[in-house]
């Protein structure tokens, strides 16, 4: 059995991580930690295991094996590094850290300690994107020329444990808005499916419908190195209906992810032939966690040697540099190399 620890007991951690962990048969979840106490406490009575206020104490309990970080922004970098230093594997969510230099360290301190490092883009375990990515890999849609992919929905008052309240809109704790909280799961998804990273970023970013220190509304035009160039949509302000969606434009036709309600892969060819494909759905803060991500599956199998880990620290560090650029580009009014 894998002993997991779970840090921040907010949304993310009870409506994904712990769900997701308590499915898996070879994991038994032993500790909760949360800098408030009731919510920690709730989650021991609920599923077992000890409570813990400060992750610290629950590093120490050498039984564990790994954990999930599911806290503000501004911790991800130290909760994570400390875990990795104290022999456990971890899975951190996205971003992964407010700087380069924070990514890296985490990334040097995984290496160090031989312990896995996987960041919660898992936007690469959605059905719809793994078949497209393996579609493309056989060439389905010839050379690549364009994309348009989005990620938008209400804001996340309606998400997190603390509603309007939350930190998500505050820069000293989140460092980043809808770029950093939808922006990075698209630039990932793009970077999975296109087989190569941005190498040029301009962006253009509001905050105009949240009362945030943070961006609310972004919109990104995007290059890669081969030439492929398009936009990304990272969004709080899309009210009455979340956009999830992601169009590519090759010289054989067309690949659109996630753009229809029931059919989430559709492919036009360059002949206008369609093939549609129910692959199933994408996950939506408004599904009351009916779906799994794929996430801790994916965590747990590579800690058990099944596979590599995917995204891995480099993967998050690669898709943090774009959305850290389209932030320089918006301030300056610039075009951003992404190195
Ligand atoms: N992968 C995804 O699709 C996805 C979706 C939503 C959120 N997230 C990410 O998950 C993380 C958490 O987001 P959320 O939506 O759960 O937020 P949330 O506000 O619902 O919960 C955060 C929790 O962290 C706790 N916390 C704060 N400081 C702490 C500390 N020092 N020690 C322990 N606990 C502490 C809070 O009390 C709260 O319970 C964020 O990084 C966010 O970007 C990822």
């Amino acid at each position: 059995m894998i002993k997991v620890g779970v840090i921040g007991c907010g949304s993310i951690a009870t409506h994904r991580h712990i769900p997701e962990y308590l499915n898996h048969e070879d994991v038994e979840v032993v500790a909760f930690c949360d800098i408030e106490k009731k919510r920690s406490d709730e989650c021991a009575s609920l599923f077992g295991g000890a409570s813990y206020q400060h992750y610290e104490d629950l590093l120490k309990d050498e039984t564990i094996d790994a954990v999930s970080i599911c806290t503000p922004n501004y911790l991800h970098a130290k909760m994570s590094v400390d875990a990795l230093n104290a022999g456990k594997h971890v899975l951190c969510e996205k971003p992964m850290a407010t700087s380069l230099e924070e990514a890296q360290a985490m990334i040097d301190a995984s290496n160090q300690n031989n312990k896995l490092l996987m960041i919660g883009q898992n936007q690469r375990f959605t059905e719809a994107h793994i078949e497209a990515k393996a579609a493309i890999e056989k060439g389905l849609l010839g050379k690549i020329y364009s994309f348009k992919t989005s990620f938008g929905h209400g804001g996340p008052e309606g998400w997190s444990v603390d509603g309007a309240n939350s930190w998500f809109f505050d820069k000293e704790r989140a460092f980043i808005g809808a770029m950093g909280d939808l922006g990075v799961h698209k630039v990932d998804l793009m970077h999975y499916l296109l087989g190569e990273t941005f190498t040029h970023v301009s962006a253009m970013i509001e905050t105009s419908a949240k009362v945030a220190t943070v961006d609310d509304n972004a919109v990104l035009i995007l290059k890669t190195k081969s030439g492929i160039i398009g936009t990304l949509s990272a969004s709080w302000v899309y009210n009455g209906e979340e956009d999830n969606s992601t169009i590519i434009y090759g010289e054989k036709g067309i690949l659109k992810l996630n753009t229809d309600p029931e059919y989430s892969y559709i492919f036009i060819s360059v002949d206008g032939e369609v093939e549609k494909r129910a692959l199933g759905k994408i996950q939506t803060n408004d599904d009351g966690g009916q779906t799994n991500t794929g996430t801790i599956d994916h965590f747990v199998s590579a800690i058990q040697g099944k596979n590599e880990i995917s995204p891995n620290g480099a993967a998050g560090l690669a898709s943090l540099s774009v959305i850290i650029k389209a932030l320089q580009s918006a301030q300056k009014q610039t075009i951003e190399e992404v190195k």
